[in-house]
């Protein structure tokens, strides 16, 4: 995981790292750090355990830093406790070279051994100090070469040593004003910026750039860029010179603010109606009375769709359970088998067969393990959708196909806008396959996509009712645990209901299809023990009673999240769901679970936006 910047240029390079630091901190915020080149070439390092607001605090926001070349680190901790001896950057003796990493150096033992044998000593816990001090012990042996091809020819032999992913940008002491890169796996962008901060920057993603750069080149694997006040140029892995167009980059991008509202997750719950809406505009059609869905901008035409005979649905956590809600939607309204299988598990199953559209769900497009999910399924010769709401991500760059969520940059960790995109997506796909299958009656397209489009509508009305939420999460407030239960596709719903609730508010919460308790959980029950019931299909009703009489006559506390005509006769608290068509209501679900995991986070005293421990972007296995 981690955030890497790095700036070549004629402003003090301090104040821009720490703000393309800010924009990235997202990536983690265990410890930050920064490096700063002067003139003559010194190489001054600060670092600090803990969020970035230390290392501004202790560097004035980097106005204490001189120099205009630099490289800075927001740090996930992989190897190594998340103290300031583990942050980056890392440094050779009297800093001669310095690094920042993003990834993980898969054989990072085996170099320490090696390096150590030859004397080398080590600071900390990390598998990056292993790639500076090779890196330097490469750059010496090269000594006496021209020294932009000595830094190249010395990132090659390192890279050539470095098995696992990784990003690295790293300064060289005696070469005053260049900032290096080199990547396999993990993303690099660099764009030129221009105005009093001319010269180049580079990072993790283009949300540090934006505002900076129009444009960024994306380095590809294996691809070494050097950058100075005056020129980036790339070298591909074998040291030849590579050249790439710049791709244009949104101003606005990593811009976001809190716009009045307490909280980041609080202000993209309440922008959901709109991330559906863009995210369904560009696709539904108006055809004479009728509303149809085209999805031929997303590479999916008639052709394409009629082709297609199997659907497999992978991607991690949030993006995995509205891969399960797809599978049902699919399956339901096309009658074509669906598998959801999460991305971390794709590499034990078997490749799937002829005729499966694989769709690799994420928000990031970033995630390794759906990223290589999406590598394992292209090269087992499978058709690749990535549903993935950043259009510059690898997964926009790797698949077959693209179907962008619009939900805008979303900048908690728990994901809320993104995941309500996802399903929104989802249901149109369901829509348009089951079309294309002819599975559908006159006007039934039409009456299906009139209820996508009228889930905005319905979204603003239930984000405006957070006030039973807001209630039942003080009284659970100091639950053990919390149980969430559906059926069918409302056991997808449940799973997201159960990992927000934890993400956020650190109470354990587990969710079940409501079949299982029995089979087990019951013995969890206690006198009070939540259980939040999610039932959105009238056919579940009466099964998911009996489950919650099961429950309650245990001592739960049951909570019933109900779709339409699936309230009768329920006992205890219920919160009604407005109507919507059954197959979308989960979408709709999917808030008062949002609402009930922010209101008891937030009287917990978390920092509901940052979560202990987690990142929003997962880019290691
Ligand atoms: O960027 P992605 O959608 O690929 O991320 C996948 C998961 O890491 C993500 O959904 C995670 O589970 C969320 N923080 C949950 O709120």
């Amino acid at each position: 995981m981690c955030g890497i910047v790095g700036y070549a240029g004629a402003a003090q390079a301090g104040p821009l790292l720490l703000e393309g630091l800010a924009r990235l901190e997202y990536r983690g915020y265990d410890a930050a750090g920064v490096a700063v080149q002067g003139d003559a070439g010194q190489i001054a390092i600060v670092r600090e355990a803990g969020r970035l607001e230390n290392l501004a605090k202790k560097t004035d926001c980097g106005l204490l830093l001189d120099g205009c070349c630099g490289i800075g680190h927001t740090r996930w901790a992989t190897h190594g406790a998340p103290d300031k001896r583990n942050a980056h950057p890392h440094a050779s003796p009297g800093n001669r070279v310095a690094i920042v990493h993003n990834g993980i150096i898969a054989n990072h033992r085996a170099l320490r051994a090696e390096l150590e044998a030859e004397g080398c000593v080590f600071l900390s816990e990390t598998d990056t100090e292993a790639a500076v001090l090779l890196l330097d012990r490469c750059y010496a042996r090269l000594a006496g070469k021209p020294p932009r091809a000595r830094a190249v020819q010395a990132l090659m032999e390192m890279a050539a040593r470095l098995e696992g992913s990784y990003a690295i940008c790293a300064l060289f002491a005696d070469q005053p004003g260049a900032v290096y890169a080199v990547r396999r796996g993990s993303p690099l962008a660099a764009g030129r910026c221009s105005g009093a901060q001319a010269g180049y920057m580079i990072a993790s993603d283009v949300h540090a750039l934006a505002g900076y750069a129009e444009a960024a080149v994306f380095l590809a694997d294996g691809e070494i860029a050097v950058m100075t006040r005056d020129a980036l140029r790339l070298y591909d892995a074998a040291g030849k010179p590579a050249a790439r167009p710049p791709e244009p980059i949104d101003a606005d991008a990593g811009c976001a603010k809190k716009g009045g509202y307490a909280h980041f997750m609080l202000k993209e719950m309440h922008e959901q109606p709109r991330a559906v809406r863009d995210t369904l505009a560009p696709f539904i059609l108006r055809d004479g009375d009728l509303l149809h869905a085209d999805l031929s901008a997303a590479g999916l035409d008639e052709a394409a769709l009629l082709s297609v005979c199997r659907v497999l649905l992978t991607g991690c956590g949030s993006a995995f359970h509205a891969g399960l809600a797809g599978r049902a939607m699919i399956e339901r309204l096309a009658g074509i088998p669906c598998e959801a299988e999460l991305a971390s598990e794709w590499p034990s199953r078997l490749p799937p067969p002829e005729g499966t559209l694989a769709v690799v769900i994420s928000q990031s497009g970033e995630t390794a393990d759906s990223l290589a999910a999406l590598r394992l399924l292209r090269a087992q010769g499978v058709r690749t959708l990535a549903l993935v709401n950043a259009p510059h991500s690898a997964m926009a760059r790797e698949a077959d196909r693209v179907l962008l969520t619009r939900a805008g940059q979303e900048i908690a960790v728990a994901t809320t806008k993104a995941y309500a995109a996802q399903m929104a997506a989802l249901g149109l796909l369901a829509v348009r396959l089951a079309a294309a299958k002819g599975r559908l009656a006159h006007g039934r397209e039409h009456a299906l996509l009139r209820a996508l489009l009228d889930l905005p509508e319905t979204l603003k009305c239930l984000l405006g009712e957070g006030e039973s939420m807001k209630r039942i999460a003080r009284e659970i407030g100091d639950a053990q645990s919390v149980f969430f239960i559906g059926r069918g596709i409302d056991a997808a719903a449940a799973m997201e209901g159960a990992l927000k609730l934890k993400e956020v508010s650190y109470i354990h919460a587990q969710a079940y299809p409501a079949g299982e308790l029995k089979h087990g959980t019951l013995s969890l029950i206690e006198r009070g023990t939540p259980v939040i019931a999610v039932c959105t299909q009238r056919e579940q009703a009466e099964r998911m009673r009996a489950s919650m009489a099961e429950a309650a006559s245990r001592g739960a506390r049951c909570i019933l999240i109900a779709g339409e005509g699936c309230a009768e006769e329920a006992e205890g608290e219920v919160i009604r769901l407005p109507g919507t068509e059954p197959l979308f209501a989960p979408l709709l679900a999917a808030v008062p679970m949002q609402q009930l995991a922010y209101y008891a986070g937030c009287a917990r005293g978390n920092d509901v936006d940052r979560p202990r421990n987690l990142a929003k972007s997962v880019t290691v296995e």
